[in-house]
């Protein structure tokens, strides 16, 4: 049962606010870009990777891939994430039963927790990684006063990778454009279809660099494991 990898790697960065996207921006004195990029290559249960990226980026990501000697499947990925998820989808192989999607922007996440999701992808269909929260989190309405306070017991923060079988992912990303439905991650869009997802728990230093404060934290896991 192949297992295939979709990368997205086609947003700007906005919230970085560098003058080009923060994917290029360096960890450990290399692109954010390419630690991702590196691990999922390297993954021995990773059949096969789609890399999506934005027509900005399309031809330097091309030149950084041919200096690595990676070779992948370069798509160009679409105005919000979840277009870039969709395209990356129709570039993959129909060998693949399984797929990863994984968000360029984490570069943390270990080769160990890749092998536990695709094991337990094959029993649940649909498994994402994530943390329990730390914070009390607080529902504030438009007047910014607090509406309510879920309890914290049962609040997860969602990360990627998230697997799935392939076929339902596919569907579920074909019934969300044809209904306009838009989801911050892919296990929404099957949760909308009526699907249990599982969460499996992940690690707290797989973080998504965001904001410049990312990036002080990211290096300071980067050294952590160099033992530094
Ligand atoms: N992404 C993508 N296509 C988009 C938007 C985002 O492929 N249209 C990717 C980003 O490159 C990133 C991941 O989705 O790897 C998670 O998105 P996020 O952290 O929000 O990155 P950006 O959208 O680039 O940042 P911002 O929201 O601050 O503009
Ligand atoms: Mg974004």
């Amino acid at each position: 049962m192949a297992t295939g990898a979709v990368i997205v790697a086609a947003g700007s960065g906005k919230r970085m606010g560098s003058h080009r996207n923060k994917l290029w921006l360096p960890l450990a004195g290399e692109p954010i870009l390419a630690h991702t990029v590196r691990l999922f290559a390297s993954h021995p249960e990773v059949a096969e990777i789609v890399l999506v990226v934005s027509e900005q980026d399309h031809a330097d990501v091309i030149d950084w891939l041919r200096t690595e000697g990676i070779r992948l499947t370069v798509v160009v990925g679409g105005a919000e994430r979840q277009d870039s998820v969709r395209h990356g989808l129709q570039a993959l192989s129909p060998d693949c039963s399984y797929v990863l999607v994984h968000d360029a922007a984490r570069p943390f996440v270990t080769p160990q927790q890749i092998s536990q999701l695709i094991s337990q992808v094959q029993h649940d269909q649909a498994t994402i990684v994530a943390v329990p929260v730390k914070d009390t989190i607080k529902v504030v309405g438009e007047t910014g006063q607090i509406e309510s306070t879920p309890a914290r017991e049962s609040l997860w923060a969602v990360q990627t990778p998230q697997a799935f079988r392939m076929s339902l992912l596919q569907e579920a990303h074909q019934r969300a454009k044809e209904a306009g439905k838009l989801g911050t991650d892919d296990a929404t869009l099957v949760e909308w279809l009526g699907h249990p997802v599982t969460v499996m728990q992940g690690s707290y230093e797989n973080i998504k660099i965001t904001t410049p404060d990312d990036l002080l934290v990211g290096e300071a896991i980067m050294r952590k494991r160099k033992g530094e």
